[in-house]
């Protein structure tokens, strides 16, 4: 099938989108034929994302949003409206992970941040974009959550409370819009390889792949394969969950 016809026209936007998971999920939308708004923070390396992804800048667009800024997350929909006339799919993945500390350590703007960013951030996300979904009776939003946010240990805990806030966060909107064609799903990522592993040293690199049953770091491109099935036509009786891709991991 012509890869082009295959995305039906559909558009998503991706949050943290210049990062190692978010570039995974632009590449892989566009494979598949679905047009792209490339939305981060810093916008130089979206702009080099959007311009490799299409340099005709026809099927993929870089636009910059603080997700802990409302306004700027409305512009980023109005843009992508301007661009494209819908929006089909939304992936909040945006995410920091600050205060690796204690908790009776942790600096308190460090906390606020990190709830900013990684709750606030996709809750921003969702209300901004669930008008434009709910008039056109079809959408797919899936929320990047973590493993985190289900076992909490080996986690900084306002990493880990963000990130289960973001469950619970996506079972109400689910169950809010189940009825009118907006599907709604989180996904909780184990450990997924970028540069930021590659910098710890060798014994605790090997301390972190070893919680991992299937014995390796997930890859990038695994989570976007998930997140391309989450935002498709074929993922059409599952709202309000939560998909582990952990390698094992996940007691539960
Ligand atoms: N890598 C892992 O092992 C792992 C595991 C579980 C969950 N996750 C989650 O997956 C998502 C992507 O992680 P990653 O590993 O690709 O991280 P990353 O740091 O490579 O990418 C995160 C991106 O988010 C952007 N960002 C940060 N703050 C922002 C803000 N306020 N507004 C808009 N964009 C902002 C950054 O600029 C960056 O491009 C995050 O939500 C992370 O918590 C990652």
């Amino acid at each position: 099938m012509d890869q082009a016809t295959t995305g039906d026209g559909r558009v998503a936007i991706v949050t943290g989108a210049a990062g190692t998971i978010g570039t995974a999920m632009c590449e892989r939308f566009v494979r598949d034929g679905i047009r792209v708004v490339v939305a981060d923070v810093t916008i130089e390396p979206a702009r080099a994302l959007a311009h490799r992804l299409d340099p005709s800048g026809g099927r993929a667009l870089a636009v910059a949003v603080d997700v802990t800024d409302y306004a700027r997350v409305e512009s980023m929909v109005d843009g992508a409206l301007a661009w494209a006339g819908r929006i089909d799919i939304l992936v909040n993945n945006a995410g920091i992970s600050e205060g690796h500390v204690p908790s009776w350590e942790m600096p308190l703007d460090a906390w606020r941040r990190t709830i900013d960013v990684d709750l606030t951030g996709v809750f921003h996300g969702c209300r901004a974009v669930l008008p434009s979904m709910l008039e056109r009776g079809w959408g797919r939003i899936v929320n990047i959550s973590s493993i985190a946010g289900k076992e909490g240990k080996n986690n900084p805990a306002a990493y880990a409370a963000a990130k289960a806030g973001v469950i619970g966060l996506t079972k109400s909107v689910a169950f809010e819009v189940a009825a009118r064609g907006i599907l709604v799903n989180a996904i909780t990522p184990g450990s997924i390889w970028t540069p930021a592993w590659a910098a710890l040293g060798d014994e605790r690199r090997e301390e972190v792949r070893s919680r991992h049953p299937i014995g390796r770091f997930g890859q990038a491109e695994e989570v976007a394969a998930l997140v391309a099935w989450l935002s498709s036509e074929e993922c059409s009786f599952s709202t309000g969950a939560v998909f582990d891709i952990s390698g094992g991991r996940a007691g539960h």
